[in-house]
């Protein structure tokens, strides 16, 4: 089973990302052989400070590693590293219609109220799904708000393949069991998000201990004062009872009878322990690799170089089908 997925390089990792994605990802690369891309051609549909986006990039492909993704099992690599993923993106959005990209809720979200949406912005889902088809990416982990984009992808899989003959693999989605939906800290009933403008609904994934006591005394609870998982009464409480599970290793149940009449305080005292005891080597890590910068440099060369290799076989294949006259033909 070949595995795909890709995060972008737009503001610092929080612990959602970690609980939702990255540990998936970790799971993964022991049973199948997995690409995890840092889509930096993704991040520039919005404007992007180019220094910044440049630091972001080496700053992500760090925080994969330091969070136990092996370059001898995964290859991760950065998105413009291998031409292979725009030049398809172009072939796909050539089969692809105004009307379904026009209906995709991410765009229709991030280009209200603004004034010069780009192209970019608009063909962002026939990127994402060259990245995948480009590896020939039998699954795909994503989070809950990329089901829709995926399932474009797989739409565009079955209408190349159907108009130029079987060229293309069909991806399946891998949609998180646990800690796929973490919830922001100060309103339960969105993501932890990095976009959200109030800091303190996030703990970043390499902030200082005292900043993550801090931003969990001030999560926000729910009426009552009973520590007690439900989703529908107390979506807050049990937000910080599934953080508490994934980062300590204990049940949810066990959780639940420890705090049922600790009261909050107590219970998020503990929680801050638990998740900074969580992060410490993560973070211990990510400092290594903050100081070996070209340690982070070279990983990314090999794992394009691997990535590279199966793109252009796709690409022969796809310039092949699709009529392209090769200079060699
Ligand atoms: N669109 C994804 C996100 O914002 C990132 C992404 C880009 C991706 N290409 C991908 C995810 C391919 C999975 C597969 O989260």
């Amino acid at each position: 089973m070949r595995v795909f997925s890709g995060v972008q390089p737009t503001g610092a990792l929080h612990l959602g990302n970690y609980l939702g994605a990255l540990t998936q990802f970790v799971r993964l690369q022991e049973d199948a052989e997995c690409l995890f891309c840092v889509v930096d051609l993704h991040a520039l549909t919005v404007p992007r400070n180019p220094v910044e986006l440049r630091r972001e990039t080496l700053q992500v492909a760090s925080a994969y590693l330091a969070c136990g993704i092996d370059p001898a099992h995964a290859t991760v690599f950065v998105q413009s590293h291998v031409p292979e993923h725009a030049e398809l993106a172009w072939i796909l959005g050539c089969i692809s219609t105004f009307g379904e990209l026009g209906r995709m809720t991410q765009f229709k979200d991030k280009s209200q109220n603004e004034h010069n949406v780009s192209l970019g912005l608009f063909a962002y889902p026939t990127l994402m799904a060259a990245d995948i088809l480009l590896y020939q990416a039998d699954a795909v982990p994503i989070g809950d708000d990329q089901k829709q984009h995926l399932e474009l992808c797989r739409d565009l899989t079955q209408r190349f393949n159907a108009r130029f003959g079987p060229t293309f693999t069909l991806p399946e989605p891998l949609i998180g069991q646990v800690g796929g939906r973490i919830m922001s800290l100060q309103d339960p009933v969105h993501k932890m998000s990095k976009s959200d403008p109030d800091s303190n609904s996030r703990i970043g994934l390499f902030e200082p201990a005292d900043i993550i006591r801090q931003k969990l005394r001030r999560a926000v609870t729910d009426t009552g004062r009973e520590v007690r998982f439900d989703q529908e009464v107390k979506p807050a409480v049990s937000n910080l009872l599934e953080i508490f599970s994934l980062c300590s290793g204990e049940t949810i149940a066990t959780l639940e009878a420890r705090y049922a009449d600790s009261g909050y305080a107590r219970f998020k005292a503990d929680l801050a322990e638990a998740v900074i005891a969580k992060l410490e080597p993560i973070q211990a890590r990510y400092r290594e690799y903050q100081a070996a910068e070209d340690v982070v440099r070279v990983t990314l060369r090999q794992g394009a170089e691997r990535a590279a290799a199966l793109a252009s076989e796709t690409m022969a294949t796809v310039r092949e089908r699709v009529g392209l006259l090769g200079p060699g033909d």
